[in-house]
């Protein structure tokens, strides 16, 4: 049985684990800076077994009326294809759909991360920007310049 409901206490090396188990180091370089994003998140729900085991989790930013911004969704890599990012998207639609909008960023559909997670939110009913004749812009990311 997997329970989804929403935390706001966390453990830091619960949170390692999950995230390190989808190699985002990006996220796990700083543990304790990730940990201060999640209490400042609007909301952050997990995805539990019977044990208590943490098994996915996921954050929003948001204002609760215009949009909200999914910040992060991962499941821990042994327990993918269990239907555990399902349960945890459905929950945030469900919370959110009184906003106007409900957009996240992930990577490119040429990367192989990418090509996964598009596949993962085309099955979820999301739209990408672009087919819906609307754009996304953003600082390029570490302010790096053109290669
Ligand atoms: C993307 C991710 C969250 C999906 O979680 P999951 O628990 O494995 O997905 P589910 O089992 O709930 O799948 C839900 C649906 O999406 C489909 N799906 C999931 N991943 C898929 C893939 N790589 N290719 C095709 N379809 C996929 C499933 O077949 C399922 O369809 P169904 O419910 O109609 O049978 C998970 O793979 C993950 O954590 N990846 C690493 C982190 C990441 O990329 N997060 C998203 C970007 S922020």
């Amino acid at each position: 049985m997997v329970v989804v409901s929403p935390e706001s206490v966390f453990d830091e090396a619960e949170i390692f684990e999950l995230y390190d188990s989808v190699g985002w180091e990006a996220f796990t370089r700083d543990i304790a800076k990730l940990k201060r994003s999640m209490v400042n998140s609007h909301l952050v729900i997990t995805a539990r077994d019977e044990s208590g085991k943490l098994l996915g989790l996921a954050r929003t930013v948001s204002d609760d009326e215009m949009v909200c911004y999914v910040q992060e969704l991962l499941v821990n890599s042994a327990f993918h294809g269990q239907g555990i990012g399902r349960r945890l998207l459905e929950h945030l639609m469900e919370r959110y759909a009184h906003c106007r909008h409900f957009i996240l960023t992930t990577d490119h559909e040429s990367t192989a991360e990418g090509a996964a997670s598009h596949a993962f939110y085309r099955r979820m009913g999301l739209i990408e920007h672009h087919e819906q004749k609307l754009s996304a812009f953003g600082l390029r990311i570490g302010g790096s310049s053109p290669a």
